[in-house]
């Protein structure tokens, strides 16, 4: 018996991996976050599949749940939003299951700032302008940052950052950034990025607050910060610069430019 830990991607249903599809297939018991675990993707489960929405359980309600499975040996498949590993609360779960001698083991998932560029139709890195993104969160009442870990220390690298679980939290996000990315850095909001009601809100550090509001947007939506938005010329990438050598498209040879490689 396993407890397998599988990421179930931003929503889209077709954005879950198909190996976390073949586990929920072949799991008779199904644990699930539902506020953010799109329907579809649970839909896999086999036909008689205990499915257990843990929005409203405590973690002992859950860990008894798996309890359950592993003495009657049946195989489950806990399904987490988005990639596991980022605010997922998989750690504590892997503590209970480690000290009960439960095996487990983990399928990653596409994370929401994945869903959130693609559904700005851009890249999060760009030469000269970015080569850093900062997966990070605000506090909240439940949940405060550790020491050096608040935006305006955070701030000071100049990174694209990817803000989560923080779209309340915009007048300080702007009040920390403001000083070290300017009014006007652009900004991006997307709301449940790649699910049939997706929004995108677009402004800079000095409006965006004023937009979302407009918009009534209270929760699910990834905040981007960063001059990658919009960053107006940039260099092209080394990568495929007809000048750049590496190991798999090596300097060509005088001889090679000649067509005569003076090979065998
Ligand atoms: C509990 S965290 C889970 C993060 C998730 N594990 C991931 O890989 O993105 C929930 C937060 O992730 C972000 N999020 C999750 N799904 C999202 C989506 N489809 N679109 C935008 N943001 C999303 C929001 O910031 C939300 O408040």
């Amino acid at each position: 018996m396993t407890v397998h830990f599988i990421g179930a991607g931003p929503g889209a249903p077709d954005l879950l991996t198909l190996r976390g599809r073949d586990l929920i297939a072949r799991c008779p018991v199904c644990l699930y976050a539902g506020s953010l675990v799109p329907a579809e993707v649970v839909a896999h489960a086999p036909a008689g599949a205990r499915l257990i929405d843990t929005a409203a359980l405590t973690l002992d309600e859950i860990i008894a749940e798996i309890r359950t499975a592993h003495a009657a040996g049946a195989d489950v498949a806990r399904v987490h939003s988005g990639d596991p590993s980022l605010y997922g609360a998989i750690a504590e779960q892997i503590r209970r299951l480690r000290a009960l001698d439960i095996p487990f083991d983990i399928t990653p998932g596409v994370p929401s700032f994945a869903a959130a560029a693609a559904a700005l139709g851009g890249e999060l890195t760009l030469p000269g302008v970015s080569q850093t993104v900062i997966l990070t969160r605000t506090a909240m009442a439940a949940s405060p940052m550790p020491a050096g870990e608040d935006l305006a220390t955070l701030g000071r690298s100049g990174a694209t950052l990817a803000i989560h679980l923080s779209i309340r939290n915009l007048t300080q996000i702007r009040r920390e950034l403001e000083p070290l990315y300017g009014a006007d850095c652009p900004v991006a909001v997307i709301y449940r990025a790649s699910w049939p009601d997706q929004q995108i809100i677009r402004g800079t550090l000095g409006d965006i607050a004023a937009r979302v509001r407009a918009a009534k947007l209270t929760r699910t939506a990834l905040i981007l910060i960063g001059r990658v938005l919009k960053p107006g010329d940039f260099a092209d990438s080394a990568l495929y610069a007809p000048d750049h050598a590496h190991v798999l498209r090596p300097r060509k040879s005088s001889a090679d430019d000649a067509g005569k490689t003076g090979d065998p």
